[in-house]
C-alpha cells in the first residue's frame, strides 16, 4: 500500500477530475502525472480510458473535459490554466497556492516529510558488508557497506522494520593457519597488532603463514613450464627445491587443518581464541562503520550457523534432496530436459567438509523463522550472482515458497581512475588499503583544502567539516550512478564542490544554513507562502515535492542513486533560485518570509536526503 500524503492541489485536482469523469480516484491518481515538459503545466491527464468509456475520440474527451473543469470552483482556485492538448488534458496549478501546499506539507511533517508508514508490520533482512577473516577487506565490500546501510534506512523510512547483518566469513580452514601463525608470533607484538589493526592483521597472519604453500604452488606450476621442461638441469633444480621444501609445507598444513579440527570439535582454549580475535577484529572495523554511521542489528556470520549444519543435512538427506554424486552430497540444479546442464550445488564435499553455500542455505532457514522477513536481501557484488542464483534455487527445491522473497542486490566493482581493476583503487603493496586508511587519505585530502579555502573556520570545525565532507564524498561517489553500471573512483572529482558529488549537495545545504543563520530570527510560521510564485520559487517546490516518491522508487529498485541524483537536481534547482532572487534583502517583508520558509524547507529535506544515503550534513562549512 502505498502511504504517500499527498498535498492538497494534487488531492483537489484528484477529487474534481474523478467527479467530473466517474473514474475511481485511486485510478485518477495513478494517471496524473507531470507532463514529460515544464512548460506544458504542473500535471497531465491522459484521456484514452475516458474516450473508451463514452465511445469518444480522446481529443473530443480531452476538450469537453477541460470546459468542464474550467467552470469547477475549486479547481479554478488551485490552477492557473487547464487546456487540451491532443490527448491529454495539460493542467498548470496556480505557483502560489502549489508551492504553498508544498511547503505547508514540510513543515508540517519536518524531517519526516516524505517517509511513510506502508511497511509497518513488515520485516527486511539485510545482508551486507560482510568481510572475511582471511581475506581483504575490497572495494565489494565497502560497496555493500554503503548501498546496504542506504537500503536499511530508506525501508526503515517506510516503516519497515530492517535487520541488518553483516554475515562474516569467519570460520573456515583459514582459521586454524590463523591460530597457527599466531602461535609462532612474540605475544606482545601480536596482541598490539590484532588491537591495532584488526582485520588487517588476521590477513597478515593468514598470508604469511601460507607463503611457503604459495611458494611450493608456485613451483610447481614451474614444472609445467614449456621451457623449463625442456631443460633437464633447470628441471632438476626445481624439482629439488620442491622437495625441500614439501616436509615444511605438509607439516603446516596439518598443523593448522588440525588446530581448526580441534576448534570444531570445541576445544575451549581455541574457542576462546577465536572469540577474541572475532571480537577485536570486530572493534576495529566498527571504528569504521562508526564513521560511515552504520550499526547492525546482528553480526552473526558463517559461524553462527555451522552448529546447525549437521541437521539440516541429515534433514535434507531424508527427503531425497541431497544426493550423492561423485563422493559429494549435492543439490542437483539442472531442470529436466533443459539443453545446458547446470553444475549441481555443493553441500557437501567429498572429505565430508561442508562450503560457503551450505552455510548460506542454513543462514536463510534461520532467517525466516527467526525474523519472518517479508524480504531478505543480499547486498553482494556481481561475481556472486551465481551463487545468490543457486542459493534461491535450492531453497526452491527444498520447499520454501519463501524463496521467491530473497533478492541478490547485486552491484558492478568500482574502478581506479587509470582503468585497471579495482584493487587499483586501493593498493598498497599488492594489497588493498584498509577502510580505515582510505577514508583518512580521503578525509586527508579534504582537510588541506577546507584550511585553504576556510582559514578563518575555527580548527576543530574545520575537522568535523573535512571528516563530514571526506567520507561523505566516498559514500555519495559510489552512489551516484546505478549501481549495476561500471563506475570509476577519482579521489579529485569526487570531492568536487560544484560537480554532481557530495560536497556539492553539502555546499548547497551549508548555504542554506547559512541564510537562516544570517536571519537570526525565527522562520516566521504565519508567512503567507502563496506570494512564492516565480518560476525559480516553483521549480525548487516541486523538486522537494518528488521526495517521497523517489524514497519509494529507491526502495522498489534497490537503488539508492535515486536518492542521490535527486539530491543533485533539488541542490541544482535551489541554487538556481539563490542566485535569481534576494532572501534578506528581498523587495517586500512578505516576500523575504516566504522564501526563508523556502529555505528552511530545502535544508531540512536535503539533509534528509543525504542521511538517508549515509552522508552527514554539516550546517557550516
Ligand atoms: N563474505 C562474503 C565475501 O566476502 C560475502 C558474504 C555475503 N553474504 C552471504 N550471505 N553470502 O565474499
Amino acid at each position: 500500500m502505498d502511504t504517500l500524503k499527498h498535498h492538497h492541489v494534487f488531492r483537489t485536482l484528484v477529487a474534481r477530475l474523478a467527479a467530473a469523469t466517474h473514474l475511481p480516484p485511486e485510478q485518477v491518481e495513478a494517471q496524473l502525472r507531470p507532463p514529460p515538459k515544464a512548460d506544458m503545466g504542473d500535471y497531465a491527464f491522459p484521456c484514452f480510458e475516458l474516450a473508451k468509456a463514452e465511445k469518444k475520440a480522446p481529443p473530443e474527451v480531452a476538450k469537453a473535459l477541460a470546459e468542464r473543469l474550467i467552470r469547477d470552483p475549486e479547481i479554478s482556485q488551485v490552477t492557473r490554466r487547464i487546456e487540451a492538448a491532443g490527448p491529454f488534458l495539460n493542467i498548470q496549478a496556480e505557483p502560489g497556492v502549489l508551492c504553498a501546499a508544498i511547503l505547508h506539507q514540510i513543515v508540517e511533517a519536518k524531517e519526516k516529510f516524505g517517509h511513510g508508514t506502508e511497511g509497518a508490520g513488515r520485516t527486511i533482512v539485510i545482508d551486507y558488508s560482510a568481510p572475511n577473516f582471511a581475506k581483504p577487506f575490497h572495494v565489494g565490500h565497502l560497496m555493500s557497506t554503503i548501498l546496504g546501510a542506504s537500503l536499511v534506512r530508506i525501508f526503515r523510512a517506510l516503516g519497515y522494520r530492517v535487520e541488518g547483518v553483516n554475515h562474516l566469513g569467519d570460520w573456515g580452514t583459514q582459521c586454524g593457519f590463523q591460530f597457527l601463525a599466531w602461535r609462532r608470533a612474540d605475544p606482545k607484538e601480536r596482541e598490539e597488532q590484532l588491537a591495532k589493526r584488526g582485520l588487517e592483521y588476521l590477513v597478515e597472519l593468514y598470508v604469511s603463514i601460507n607463503a611457503p604453500g604459495k611458494a611450493l604452488n608456485d613451483l610447481r606450476r614451474l614444472l609445467t613450464d614449456k621451457e623449463i621442461a625442456a631443460d633437464p638441469s633447470r628441471l632438476k633444480e626445481v624439482e629439488a627445491k620442491i622437495e625441500k621444501l614439501k616436509p615444511e609445507v605438509d607439516a603446516i598444513d596439518n598443523e593448522a587443518r588440525a588446530l581448526f579440527k580441534k576448534l570444531e570439535d570445541g576445544d575451549a582454549e581455541l574457542k576462546a581464541l577465536w572469540q577474541r580475535m572475532r571480537d577485536t577484529t570486530l572493534q576495529v572495523l566498527q571504528k569504521s562503520y562508526d564513521r560511515l554511521g552504520i550499526v547492525f542489528e546482528s553480526d552473526s556470520g558463517e559461524a553462527f550457523y555451522t552448529p546447525m549444519l549437521p541437521k539440516l543435512i541429515e534433514d535434507l538427506k531424508k527427503r531425497g534432496i541431497l544426493v550423492q554424486d561423485e563422493g559429494c552430497w549435492v543439490i542437483p540444479m539442472s531442470e529436466p530436459g533443459a539443453k545446458k546442464k547446470a553444475l549441481p550445488v555443493i553441500v557437501v564435499k567429498s572429505d565430508g567438509t561442508t562450503k560457503y553455500e551450505t552455510r548460506d542455505l542454513a543462514a536463510a532457514i534461520y532467517r525466516k523463522e527467526h525474523y519472518e522477513f517479508a524480504q531478505n536481501i543480499y547486498v553482494v557484488d556481481m561475481r556472486q550472482k551465481q551463487h545468490f542464483d543457486n542459493l534461491f534455487k535450492a531453497l526452491e527445491k527444498c520447499g520454501y515458497g519463501w524463496a521467491k522473497d530473497c533478492h541478490h542486490v547485486w552491484f558492478g566493482l568500482m574502478q581506479g581512475k587509470d582503468g585497471d581493476q579495482v584493487q587499483v583503487m586501493a593498493t598498497r603493496g599488492g594489497s588493498m588499503i584498509p577502510l580505515k586508511d582510505l577514508l583518512d587519505r580521503m578525509v586527508g585530502i579534504v582537510r588541506m583544502i577546507v584550511r585553504e579555502k576556510n582559514p578563518e573556520l575555527k580548527p576543530e570545525q574545520q575537522e568535523i567539516v573535512a571528516e563530514a565532507v571526506g567520507v561523505g564524498a566516498i559514500v555519495f561517489w559510489v552512489q551516484s550512478r546505478r549501481r549495476t553500471s561500471d563506475i570509476v573512483f577519482d579521489w579529485k572529482l569526487a570531492t568536487s564542490p560544484d560537480g554532481d558529488t557530495g560536497p556539492y549537495v553539502q555546499y548547497t545545504h551549508a548555504r542554506a544554513c547559512s541564510i537562516l543563520r544570517k536571519h537570526e530570527g525565527e522562520v516566521s510560521p504565519f508567512a503567507d507562502l502563496k506570494v512564492l510564485e516565480a518560476p525559480a520559487e516553483v521549480a525548487v517546490c516541486k523538486h522537494l515535492d518528488r521526495f517521497g516518491e523517489v524514497i519509494r522508487q529507491a526502495a522498489k529498485d534497490y537503488e539508492p542513486s535515486l536518492i542521490a541524483s535527486w539530491l543533485i537536481e533539488t541542490a541544482r534547482a535551489f541554487n538556481d533560485f539563490y542566485n535569481q532572487h534576494q532572501v534578506l534583502k528581498a523587495d517586500t517583508g512578505a516576500q523575504r518570509d516566504a522564501r526563508l520558509v523556502l529555505v528552511d524547507a530545502t535544508r531540512r529535506v536535503l539533509a534528509e536526503g543525504l542521511r538517508l544515503i549515509g552522508v552527514s550534513a554539516p550546517q557550516e562549512m
